[in-house]
């Protein structure tokens, strides 16, 4: 039974599938000296979050767990209203429409989380919807860290393999902002999502093959890890990089690039992600602007959260995927 001082959270004890997640009642928590209440509007079914859940990649349970994990609540980003702040919390006030990121506490998949005043949070700028900002930094910093890896430089060309997914999606925005050239790789039947969203060129890769067209690209950026360094190559400039949100085929992202840290000419990079209060702020002012629009696919209920990550598992989802947690 919910009672006044209890909340809704979805848990998870144990490693596994979709079906290991389910809605409990625990007490509300309450925030320490600096630390910040949020009341949870939305937050969004997405992969890091499933990563977690399923520990299908058994170093995640280095992280959260050997055997069980350390965490029972996840929602590694959010929407929601501050509700409570301690008392030497200087940046928020109670009502402050916020979003933010978090994959070390997580804790958005409850109608209440509390995080450190330092944490990446920021405010949600006018004009942007608590749905759209729940779904502006989980793709997004992941697409930003790659980026940055990248050093790109004004006019280059970047090819965007998985351009529908929240990382890719993410991605061909951010690109377009940096004023860098995209071409999107994704079925035919979806490069109308992504209309005005700065795309200057369109593939489908069930009807060609863009590792043999022949254009050389300053940068392949594969956001589903689908294609590989093995076709990347051919379509590189001497100088061009290739780097892919997955480890690959035998882990060979990881050994890659490292051999090539000692290698000159087109390389392979292994970015890891980080995420800060700036880079949430720099989402914001460009959601503001709209130069980055979320794409969302679908939006569940809470009480829906298994059904949604059975989506979200399938592998197929256009950007991201909001659970409601609350009505705003
Ligand atoms: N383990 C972790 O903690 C973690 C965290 C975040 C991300 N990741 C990894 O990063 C990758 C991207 O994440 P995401 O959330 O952006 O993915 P996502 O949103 O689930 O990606 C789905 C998209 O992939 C596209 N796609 C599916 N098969 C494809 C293929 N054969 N070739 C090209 N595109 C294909 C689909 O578009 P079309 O239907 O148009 O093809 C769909 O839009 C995933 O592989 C994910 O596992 C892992």
């Amino acid at each position: 039974m919910i009672t006044p001082q209890h909340m809704r959270a979805a848990v998870y004890t144990q490693y596994g599938p979709p079906e290991v997640l389910s809605i409990q009642s625990l007490p509300i928590p309450s925030p320490g000296e600096h630390e910040l209440r949020i009341r949870v509007l939305f937050t969004t079914v997405n992969r890091t979050d499933c990563g977690f859940r399923s520990a299908e990649y058994v170093i995640s349970r280095l992280f959260s767990g050997l055997l069980k994990p350390r965490i029972k609540v996840l929602g590694c980003e959010f929407s929601g209203i501050i509700d409570a702040v301690g008392s030497g919390v200087t940046r928020f006030k109670p009502g402050d429409a916020v979003f933010g990121f978090n994959d070390k506490r997580f804790g958005a998949y409850a109608e209440f989380m509390v995080l450190h005043e330092n944490d990446a949070i920021v405010k949600i700028p006018p004009g942007v919807s608590f749905q759209q900002a729940a779904a502006l930094s989980e793709g997004a910093h992941y697409a930003l860290c790659i980026i940055r890896a990248a050093q790109l430089k004004e006019r280059q060309r970047v090819l965007v393999y998985g351009a529908t997914g929240a990382i890719g999606s993410a991605a061909i925005q951010l690109l377009h902002a940096l004023n860098i050239e995209v071409t999107a790789v994704c079925l035919s039947e979806h490069f109308g999502l992504l209309e005005n969203k700065g795309v200057n060129r369109f593939i489908d890769y069930t009807k060609n093959d863009y590792s043999t067209e022949g254009i050389q690209y300053d940068f392949v950026f594969d956001a589903v890890g689908k294609s590989s360094w093995g076709k990347a190559k051919n379509a590189l400039t001497n100088q061009g990089k290739y780097i892919s949100t997955e480890l690959g085929k035998n882990g060979e992202n990881i050994w890659k690039a490292i051999l090539h840290k000692l290698k000159r000419g087109k390389r392979l990079l292994f970015p890891l992600p980080s995420v800060s209060a700036k880079d949430l702020q720099y989402f914001a002012q460009l959601a503001a602007t709209h130069q980055f629009v979320p794409l969302i696919d679908r939006v569940y209920n809470f009480d829906e959260i298994v059904e949604a990550t059975r989506y979200v598992e399938q592998g197929k989802k256009m950007g991201n995927v909001i659970l409601r947690i609350a009505q705003p």
